[in-house]
């Protein structure tokens, strides 16, 4: 924590490391860990840890299924935490929200649902050149089944997306669905999406949002972005793997198909034939991550009280400092828009030192950082790299992590006499 962080942030960081003992450690004997890589996955607090074995410990069963106290009482807290979520992006029922694993699962259940029910020869799906890999294969494997077309809105020097080039897609082409992500995991950008949403709206065509990178930073509110399907994951805003959401609008969703077969999402079934389960069920087939989906709930109460806009107040500071910082270190070039644009990361090529170089002697100095492609490769085709080394931050980074990062860069330039 330094005098600048004190004095602009809205939080008490120091009391919000506490909530997290894995920061509070050394990654190299001498060497405090300072862990920049919450794009990737981020630490849970004692809230949500608590939350999880609480209910392994002393209140687990299956849910929707046992007429007896115990899985009640578990069946409650399961769909409490279902409860949370909705309030959390203010969707208009619990029904809308589905559990998945991830938001790799999310999308694939809207392409492998409503795609494959509303996708044919002569349709057009519009990606973007940023997006994760997670939102670009599901539908690539569905083009080659379905015969659609993809079309991708090319990424501008600066790392935002080409509006105009967007535009023309919605007015020339037969554009059935957009999917974008919200916040680049390798960019920063925070894509406009409200104006992309009135637009494909109004081409008639629906639009989908990749919140992976999103939903842990900023509020996020379904209703006021009127967003068709939101996609997100646990594991990136505080809460444990294995556990995601796919938002959808309830008219959607109740006349998508089922995504997978089993139990649970049935409401009778016979040899001959099944009918479905009320929605959310009728998406979430066999056993689900009870003890995940308590935890995710455990994340949001935490996020919650923390307040959203005091998180990306903060994580602004943050970013702001070490795009500042960064800059000053000769033949380092970070990708993406300034700091008024972007959100939560800051990934940077440097001359004469590889990416995976970088992050290795980053980590000598105690400091973790993700290299390489970040399920983006397309995107760092579109920028001519193999490769870029990326720091990422969360509300309990501070700008005393900056500085450790920029001081790591420093040392490994020294060692590779540069
Ligand atoms: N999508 C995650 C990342 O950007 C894994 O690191």
């Amino acid at each position: 924590m330094t005098k600048t962080d004190q004095l602009t942030s809205p939080l008490d960081i120091q009391a919000i490391r506490a909530d997290f003992p894995v920061l509070n450690q050394e990654a190299h004997p001498g060497k405090p860990l300072v862990f920049l890589d919450s794009a990737a996955s981020s630490q849970k607090p004692r809230q949500v840890v608590d939350a999880m074995s609480t209910y392994l410990l002393h209140d687990h069963a299956n849910v929707h299924r046992g007429i007896y106290a115990l899985s009640e009482r578990a069946t409650d807290a399961y769909e409490a935490a279902r409860e949370k979520v909705r309030v959390f992006i203010n969707a208009r029922s619990r029904r809308e929200i589905i559990y998945t694993r991830n938001t790799t699962e999310s999308v694939n259940l809207v392409a492998g649902s409503w795609g494959r029910a509303n996708l044919g020869p002569g349709d057009v799906v519009v990606l973007s050149e940023m997006e994760h890999h997670s939102n670009i294969v599901p539908w690539q494997l569905l083009a080659e089944e379905r015969g659609f077309t993809i079309r991708y809105i090319p990424v501008t020097d600066e790392g935002l997306l080409d509006l105009a080039a967007y535009e023309t897609f919605l007015q020339q082409e037969p554009v059935k669905l957009v999917s974008v992500m919200h916040v680049s995991n390798v960019l920063g950008t925070v894509n406009p999406v409200a104006g992309m949403i009135r637009q494909a709206h109004a081409a008639g065509a629906l639009f989908m949002i990749d919140g992976a990178q999103s939903v842990p930073h900023l509020a996020v509110d379904v209703q006021a972005l009127d967003v068709d399907f939101l996609a997100f994951s646990g594991h990136k805003m505080a809460g444990p793997t294995g556990i995601g959401v796919l938002y959808g609008k309830r008219v959607l969703l109740e006349a998508m198909p089922p995504y997978m077969g089993g139990g649970d999402m049935i409401r009778r079934v016979t040899l001959e034939k099944s009918e479905w389960n009320d929605l959310p069920y009728k998406f979430e087939a066999g056993t689900p991550a009870i003890a995940e989906a308590i935890g995710l709930g455990a994340a949001v109460d935490y996020l919650g009280t923390l307040g959203m806009d005091n998180i990306l107040a903060h994580e602004q500071i943050v970013v702001e400092y070490a795009m500042e910082r960064l800059s000053e270190i000769p033949g380092l070039k970070v990708l993406g828009p300034g700091p008024d644009r972007r959100n939560g990361v800051t990934a940077f090529v440097m001359q004469d030192l590889h990416a995976h170089d970088t992050a290795q002697l980053l980590d000598m100095e105690g400091v973790a950082v993700r290299a390489g492609h970040h399920c983006a490769m397309p995107l760092h085709q579109r920028y001519c790299l193999p490769a870029t080394t990326r720091a990422s931050y969360y509300v309990y980074n501070t700008t005393a992590d900056v500085d450790a990062l920029v001081e790591a860069i420093y040392n490994a330039r020294k060692l590779f006499g540069i």
